[in-house]
């Protein structure tokens, strides 16, 4: 087929895209939730190592891959692997597909959770006090209203293309989050009781580091953080030009990411014990109560606690929240989009339809089974598949690949030091470390 692929039009395009994709509710719901979890400060240690020695490297030969190929998810695999193992980089490829779905399954139930959130405080401004209470509320009604509702809005930029779409909603917003998200931290720090959820997320308990579930959750955490696993950060790095740095580009995504995230605990943690010291019950034994919904229970009481003007804060913060998870949505959704564009011939505008038409049936399948379905999925996703094809990256990166790829072949290296070192850290190291938690965490459980 020979039609122009879209692609971002400058460095900087793909750089806001992919912060885009990464910054979302895993960096303001997933990683605090988890962190308050799993011992605070020893998740937040872990996390840090994880994604320097693992997250970035994968996500580098993620986006290496899809640039190298400059083709969808599927086909670059393929592609990859075309003169070892050309079926399995398909299947490889394939499976990150049906990841990116099942990620979106459960990412647009929560991204429908900061709409209503987003709209709750705006009828209480406008007098609906009950309407008020019951978007704030959650229920499966909420849910089966506000799901389709974001999937929509989702399909609705996506079907722009990359350029009109993608790349403008990204710039324009994701300053904003960084600042509110500053303000915020500065009011809660001077609420009575965030001393000690602060001490909690900042001083690691050192005993805990070594523990097995605590390493896997903060290694799922890290790759669904990068938005990694799934073909999401491949399928952005074949819409930019071939042959960038992708080492920069990888290294200032990361910080970012990695930034917010750390931005969204200093927030939150200190913010469920602020709830607490008013006497709210936040956890049970050492867990949070609820299934990650508690979190939207607290910050709206925090806003409620700043009088009038909390009411403008909330609106803001979780329209910001609803749009960090837009651009998350977007890039996931571009995976099945990619595919269906450039191997099965279908309109941009068909297959977007279609991709939002099976994530709305399996996000009504997981509103219908909440309780059993809901934190299951996540799990999956995130402890087991994103890490397997992630491993399959390295392997790809570092054995299956032979021709044009530049980490493996010596002979185009000179002149860039850096690279053989880089290039057997990826082949042997990384796939080894990988290797080595997930045979610890199967023997250990
Ligand atoms: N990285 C996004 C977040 O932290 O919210 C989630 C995500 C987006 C995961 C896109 C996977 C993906 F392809």
């Amino acid at each position: 087929m020979s039609t122009v692929r879209d692609s971002f039009h400058s460095r900087i395009g793909f750089v806001l895209a992919a912060a885009g994709s990464a910054i979302g509710l895993g960096n303001i719901w997933g990683f605090p939730t988890q962190a308050a979890n799993n011992g605070g400060g020893a998740f937040l240690f872990v996390y840090l190592i994880v994604t320097v020695l693992l997250a970035l490297p994968a996500l580098y030969a993620e986006v290496y891959i899809g640039n190298q190929a400059q083709k969808n998810p599927v086909s670059a695999l393929k592609e990859a692997c075309k003169d070892t193992a050309p079926n399995l980089g398909k299947y490889g490829g394939l499976i990150g597909l049906s990841g990116a779905i099942m990620m979106l399954s459960f990412y647009t139930i929560v991204a429908g959770w900061m709409l209503s959130h987003a709209l709750s405080p705006l009828f209480e401004l406008l007098g609906q006090h009950e309407l008020s209470q019951w978007l704030a509320t959650s229920s499966t009604q909420r849910n089966l209203m506000f799901t389709p509702l974001f999937i929509l809005l989702g399909a609705g930029i996506i079907h722009q293309g990359v350029n009109a779409g993608i790349e403008k909603w990204s710039a324009r917003l994701m300053p904003i989050l960084l600042i509110m998200l500053i303000c915020l931290i500065v009011y809660i720090l001077q609420q009575p009781g965030a001393e000690k959820g602060l001490a909690t997320y900042l001083i690691p308990d050192f005993t805990q580091v070594t523990n097995p579930k605590l390493i896997i959750s903060a290694m799922g955490q890290a790759f669904f953080s990068l938005s990694i696993g799934v073909g999401g950060m491949m399928v952005y790095g074949s819409y930019m030009k071939k042959d960038r740095d992708i080492g920069k580009l990888a290294v200032s995504i990361t910080a970012l990411d990695t930034f917010i995230a750390f931005m969204a605990g200093l927030l939150i943690i200190p913010a469920l014990y602020v709830a607490q010291e008013a006497g709210q019950q936040v956890f049970q034994g050492e867990k949070l109560i609820g299934e990650g919904q508690l979190i939207f229970n607290i910050l709206p009481e925090l806003f409620n606690s700043m009088g009038t003007i909390g009411m403008v804060v909330a609106i803001s913060f979780f329209s910001l929240l609803s749009i960090a998870a837009l651009t998350s949505t977007i890039s996931s959704t571009e995976v099945p989009v990619a595919y269906l564009v450039e191997d099965k011939n279908f309109t941009r505008s068909k297959a977007t339809w279609l991709v939002s038409g099976i994530v709305l049936t399996a996000s009504m399948i997981l509103i219908a089974f909440f309780d059993s379905l809901f934190g299951v999925v996540i799990r999956v996703l995130t402890t087991i598949l994103q890490p397997l094809s992630c491993l399959f990256y390295f392997i790809v990166v570092g054995w299956l690949w032979k021709r044009g790829n530049k980490l493996r072949d010596v002979s185009l290296q000179q002149g860039r030091k850096w690279l053989p070192i880089w290039g057997n850290y990826l082949r042997f190291v990384c796939p080894l470390l990988l290797t080595v938690v997930f045979v610890n965490v199967a023997i250990l459980n």
